[in-house]
């Protein structure tokens, strides 16, 4: 008999020939991050995108048990797992779309760039690999504090000459996803029918839900887009306290960074009118990086919406973020720069 890996390897070279056949498109997507608490969910739900014929698993920990138990269904995309540093390059050759959920999640009582110390030193290193192994690759960056890993990756890249804007995102999905959820709740209707626009970056006041503008047209009293604003804002922090030290949100994450990436993997596909938020270089503001609505085509974010019209209670908060955001921007250059 074959070994199991010669096995992978024979069915996944019969599967690439029967999709080169039958013309079907197929992306390579690498996660690195891939057995941990997002990572996990992440890869399930990729291994059932129809858009993937290759999925790379990397980690330092229990990547080949993740791979051996994924590689069993029988969806399309063919499993590979990588552990540990010296199998980095080989997870990342050829790939047109990294996600990156590797790094410690919050305890109850953290803020999100208390992670910093300890994330901003993985993500270095992960994108000094991209930089070398696959630089035109789309990078979805969800290692928190996220306004500060973006940044950080953004450096390692130039420092690289490898650096191309568009191609960078930071992934704030998970605040569209809950802000769709509890404003559909406040209006009694399906969730799947709403669209909330959320600007600015991924932590505190930073996130900035724009309830004017939520499709359909709708409107809110002042108590309720209070309400809302604050449960958008601190929807993290609700799971992390719900699970009393075990972790933070990885379920609703991988959900919406598989929406995000099945977004960007249509982009890449060359679909029409791709429309997502994400936390991208960006010239909407004074900021260096800001999340606003971003358009996904062939080479990433090809295009970064304005905000729109805002109201009063949105332009006091768009300041309040902005001086955050500045600071968490900055910490994260100096740290490369430094
Ligand atoms: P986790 O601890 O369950 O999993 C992290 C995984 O990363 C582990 O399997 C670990 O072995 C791996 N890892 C650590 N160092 C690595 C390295 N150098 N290379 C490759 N893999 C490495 O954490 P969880 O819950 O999956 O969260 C991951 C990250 O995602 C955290 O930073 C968390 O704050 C962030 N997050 C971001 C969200 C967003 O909206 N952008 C939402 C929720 C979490």
């Amino acid at each position: 008999y074959p070994s199991n890996l010669q096995m992978e390897e024979s069915s996944g070279l019969k599967q690439a020939m029967c999709r080169a056949k039958g013309g079907a498109p197929g992306f390579k997507v690498a996660i690195l991050g891939a057995a941990g608490g997002i990572g996990q969910p992440l890869a399930m739900l990729m291994k059932m995108n129809p858009l993937v014929s290759v999925l790379h698993l990397y980690d330092v920990v229990n990547a080949p048990g993740v791979t051996a138990d994924l590689s069993h269904m029988d969806t399309g995309a063919v499993v590979r797992g990588f552990l540990g540093q010296p199998q980095l390059e080989s997870a990342l050759t050829g790939m047109d779309l990294v996600i990156i959920p590797a790094g410690v999640p919050r305890k109850p009582g953290m803020t999100r760039d208390d992670l910093f110390n300890i994330n901003a030193g993985i993500v270095r290193t992960l994108c000094e690999g991209i930089a070398k192994c696959c630089p035109n690759a789309i990078v979805n960056l969800i290692s928190n504090p996220v306004n500060s890993t973006v940044p950080i990756a953004a450096e390692v890249f130039k420092k690289a000459a490898t650096y191309d804007p568009k191609r960078l995102l930071g992934v704030t999905m998970l605040d569209v996803v809950r802000a769709n959820t509890f404003v559909a709740e406040v209006l009694g209707l399906d969730p799947r029918e709403v669209d909330v626009p959320v600007v600015g970056g991924h932590a505190g006041v930073t996130i900035l839900p724009l309830l004017s503008q939520v499709k359909p047209p709708c409107s809110f009293t002042p108590q309720e887009t209070e309400y809302l604003t604050n449960r958008i804002q601190n929807g993290g922090t609700e799971v992390v306290e719900a699970k009393a030290g075990t972790g933070s949100a990885t379920l609703s994450m991988a959900y919406a960074a598989v929406k995000f990436a099945d977004a960007c993997l249509r982009g890449l596909r060359g679909d029409a009118g791709v429309v997502e938020c994400a936390f991208v270089a960006s010239q909407v503001t004074e900021l260096p990086f800001f999340a606003s609505k971003v358009r996904l085509g062939r080479i990433g974010a090809e295009e970064v919406f304005q905000l729109g019209p805002l109201n009063e209670y949105e332009r006091i908060g768009l300041e309040k973020a902005k001086k955050e955001l500045a600071g968490s921007i900055q910490k994260g250059v100096s740290f490369i720069k430094k």
